[in-house]
């Protein structure tokens, strides 16, 4: 659907030069909700305006339904852009326009009768669940409102590919939820295929299948979601993955006074983490009735990414060492996967 291939772009001021964009190589199939997620100045917006050449690339190629799109004339460029729409941040809305004629403003001048169009925007505002207002100005607009408007319009050309640059930034967790679930929505309704900016992981979590990460102009790592979330490899990923997870906790509640009583006999301290069917639970009680050690849950994370469950549990056996080494090597054979944090 999309490719991107050894895209560079760098940006010359009198006194700086940035190199926004390094050797690019992205692959976005149809129908995928695809996460770019990095910290401020990555290169993220840079990216994406590369996909409709709002930006153009220095040089690498922007290949978009097996069309170049450097290849094309500005007609067939054009063409080409209105299937690709986009949202932004701040909705961009048109503020002296009410909510009808701001959506009804990419369809005009192409030829559709009046009451074609006020049928499209009635169709439209009726997706985004907002038709009660369409005679109300932005500025009566709730943000989460605002942004429904904006993907209204955004949706006013039929496009297959959505853009969207930190579209649920500045709503609130309320606001943003919803918006994602109407993202959501669209994908799976309209067969849009989506592309979502973020600094957020938790916006990943939510909805997007694939996930590239950006760092200084490069993508660093990319790979389903659930891959991702399960094995990152680069630094910045863990760093983005810890946050929402909250693991940046277990070190708390490792240094706690508590863990460092040492009972009766050994004691280990395990990570165990497992994707997918295993009920963690259940595994711990056969750990403890099978090989009789003590199993104390320290610290406890569940979490659904695209319908899969994913857990990350620190836990501490006490007991005899033989049988705590056993109940490792139960663990290990029934597909969890163990770390040892802590032997005493
Ligand atoms: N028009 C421009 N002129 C000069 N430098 C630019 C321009 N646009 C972006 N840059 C620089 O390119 C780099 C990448 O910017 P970009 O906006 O793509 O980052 P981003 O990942 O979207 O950041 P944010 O999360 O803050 O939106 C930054 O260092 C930025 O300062
Ligand atoms: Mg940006």
């Amino acid at each position: 659907m999309i490719t991107l291939e050894n895209i560079n772009k760098t940006y010359k001021t009198k006194k700086t030069t940035v190199n926004a964009l390094k050797d690019i190589n992205l692959k976005i199939e149809s129908g995928d909700v695809f996460g770019i997620i990095g910290y401020s100045g990555a290169g993220k917006s840079t990216l994406v305006r590369c996909i409709n050449l709002l930006e153009k690339p220095d040089s690498g190629k922007v290949i978009v339904n097996d069309i170049d799109l450097n290849t094309l004339a500005t007609k067939d460029l054009r063409k080409s852009r209105q299937k690709i729409g986009m949202i932004f941040q701040h909705f961009n809305l048109m503020n002296s326009r009410n909510v009808f004629s701001n959506v009804a403003y990419p369809l005009k001048g192409k030829g559709f009768s009046k009451d074609e169009i006020k049928d499209k925007v009635s169709k439209l505002l009726d997706i985004v669940g907002i038709k009660e207002k369409a005679y109300v100005y932005p500025s009566q607009l709730s943000g989460g409102q605002k942004q429904r408007v904006g993907i209204a319009r955004a949706l006013a050309n039929d496009p297959e590919v959505l853009l969207c640059d930190e579209a649920t930034s500045a709503l609130d967790p309320q606001n943003t939820s919803a918006i994602l679930n109407l993202l959501k929505d669209i994908n799976k309704k309209l067969n849009l295929t989506i592309v979502i900016i973020t600094h957020q992981m938790e916006v990943i979590k939510d909805i997007c299948n694939r996930v590239a990460v950006m760092e200084s102009g490069e993508i660093v790592e990319v790979g389903s979601t659930i891959d991702i979330f399960s094995s990152p490899k680069a630094n910045i990923t863990k760093e983005f993955i810890s946050s929402t997870m909250h693991s940046d906790k277990i070190n708390d509640v490792l240094e706690s006074e508590q863990f460092n009583k040492i009972k009766d006999g050994s004691q280990l301290t395990i990570k165990i983490s497992y994707i997918g069917e295993n009920t963690t639970q259940a595994f711990i009680s056969k750990i403890s009735i099978k090989y009789g050690v003590l199993a104390n849950i320290l610290f406890g994370n569940i979490e659904f990414i695209q319908g899969v469950s994913f857990g990350n549990l620190i836990v501490r056996l006490n007991g005899e060492e033989k049988s705590i080494n056993d109940a490792v090597e139960f663990l290990k054979k029934s597909n969890i996967n163990v770390e040892v944090i802590e032997n005493a």
